[in-house]
């Protein structure tokens, strides 16, 4: 729980024209792309929040690696993930994986800090108890980017379609396998030859296993679920 003294940090931090103080967790393909955004889209980013985003630390496993292409002061890498989620109003989750991302999370959020997420596995596995923790502490929990953000879709389908009875939700929601089926049909390659493309390409990982065992697709599908199912009148959660 907050104590009074974090309280009132946090009300002032928040009153019209102070800095939002972002902190980010993980700084690899997708933190070092939001970290870049972050610094060379700050004036954009700061008229549309109505106050400038200030970037306050970097949690990642290994702080003293050099990391040219982003850019940011090197002092704002840390280790010390557990303090960072104490002194900032929003916090970026992008380690994935479970552990230690649902702690911080929650961490973050008992410090009163709102929470935005690319983590589609933490969301599929626990996702009731990060949106009750958020409930409880009265803070925000986005995670557009862990399901097809560049569409989007799970903000159109808790806003946009909250009158209606989503039945089907149908697609093909993992891009290595959006490039796979494509390429095998439109050219009869073999699926092996096709994967390899995909990765030589950039598009698959260097271990593809959650894309091409379905693992991916199969927490977008239990997110995508789950968000569907609360716009159906006949749905009991
Ligand atoms: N890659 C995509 O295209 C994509 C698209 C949509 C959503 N996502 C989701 O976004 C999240 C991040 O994916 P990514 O591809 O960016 O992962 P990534 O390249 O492996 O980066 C992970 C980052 O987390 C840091 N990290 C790992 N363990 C940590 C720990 N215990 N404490 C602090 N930092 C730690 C790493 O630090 P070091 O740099 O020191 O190793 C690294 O900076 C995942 O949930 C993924 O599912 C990814």
């Amino acid at each position: 729980m907050r104590t009074e003294t974090e309280e009132m940090a946090r009300t002032m931090a928040r009153e019209p024209g102070a800095p939002v103080r972002v902190a980010l967790l993980g700084c690899g393909v997708v933190g070092s792309a939001v970290a870049t955004k972050l610094v060379e889209n700050g004036d954009d980013l700061a008229a549309r929040v109505g106050a400038p985003l200030e970037l306050v630390g970097i949690a990642v496993r290994r702080p003293g690696r050099p990391r040219p292409d982003v850019p940011v002061d090197p002092s704002l890498f840390t280790a010390d993930a557990d303090e960072l989620v104490t002194r900032a109003d929003v916090v970026i989750e992008v380690i994935g994986g479970i552990d230690p991302a649902r702690g911080l999370i929650m961490r973050a959020m008992e410090h009163g800090a709102s929470v935005v997420s690319a983590n589609k596995a933490l969301l599929a596995e626990d996702g009731p108890t990060l949106y009750a923790a958020a409930d409880a502490n009265d803070v925000d929990l986005y995670y557009e980017a862990a399901v097809a953000g560049a569409i989007p879709i799970l903000r159109p389908i808790r806003e946009s379609l909250a009158g209606d009875d989503v039945r089907r939700v149908l697609g093909i929601v993992n891009g290595t396998t959006n490039f796979v089926l494509d390429k095998m049909d439109s050219t009869g390659a073999g699926f092996a030859e096709t994967v390899e493309e995909a990765q030589a390409l950039g598009y698959a990982e260097a271990d593809p296993t959650a894309d091409v065992e379905g693992f991916d697709a199969a927490a977008k599908a239990a997110i995508l679920a789950s968000r569907s199912s609360s716009c159906s009148p006949s749905a009991s959660g």
